[in-house]
């Protein structure tokens, strides 16, 4: 059965660009993001990996390791490393592993034979501290993903984890966000001294708590 929210995200250890590594021991006690890419020296890859380099500082800020994964061989992409500095102007900065032998994408359901079946599809994961899945996208391999959601997903993520808010459509860190109905109105006042309005009884909002 595919990976689910809230499972144990599967330990490995790998081949990686930046040597051999056990994933979970990796992670260490913060966040991380793993990202499969169907296949080395491929345009829309090639584009993500350095977006995923420009933006590395910001996953450092929320305290989030990334992990990239392509089913060719580690002499693969040590080549292909050389292109993306070239091609994007943002060399890489964080490991790619390699997995040739499809042990990783099979243990986290990269590859799905009804749209390829050798080559991953776009796959994240993004992790908590806890080891466990809290998030999942499949992007096809054509459509190159949008990272600056996946930092706004971490944001969110943490958020939550600390407060009993949830954060509503579109919503970016710093705007107002919504107290889950499971906290009544009297513990609301008391947990929110900022305050909140109730559009409908179940739909309150108030400013994020940790502003
Ligand atoms: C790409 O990264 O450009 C790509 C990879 C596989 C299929 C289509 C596009």
């Amino acid at each position: 059965m595919a990976l689910q929210l809230g499972d144990v995200a599967p330990d490995f250890t790998a081949e990686t660009t930046e040597g051999t590594i056990s994933f979970h021991e990796w992670l260490g006690d913060g966040w991380g993001v793993l990202f499969s890419h169907p296949k080395d020296f491929t345009p829309v890859c090639t584009t993500e990996l350095g977006e995923v380099s420009r933006l590395k500082g910001e996953f450092d800020r929320r305290n989030a390791k990334v992990i990239g994964l392509s089913v060719d061989p580690l002499e693969s992409h040590e080549r292909w490393v050389g292109d993306i500095g070239d091609a994007t102007g943002h060399k890489l900065n964080f490991p790619l592993i390699a997995d040739p032998d499809r042990k990783v994408a099979d243990l986290y359901g990269m590859i799905h034979p009804n749209a390829d079946n050798t080559l991953t599809v776009r796959s994240v994961f993004v992790i908590g501290p806890d080891k466990k899945v809290k998030l999942t996208i499949t992007y096809p391999a054509s459509t190159g993903r949008n990272f600056e959601e996946i930092l706004r997903v971490i944001d969110s993520l943490q958020l939550t984890a600390g407060y009993s808010v949830a954060t509503p459509v579109n919503w970016h860190d710093g705007e107002d966000v919504i107290i889950v109905p499971a906290v009544s109105d009297e513990d609301a006042k008391e947990k929110f001294p900022k305050g909140f309005r109730a559009i409908k009884p179940y739909l309150r909002y108030t400013p994020q708590p940790n502003r």
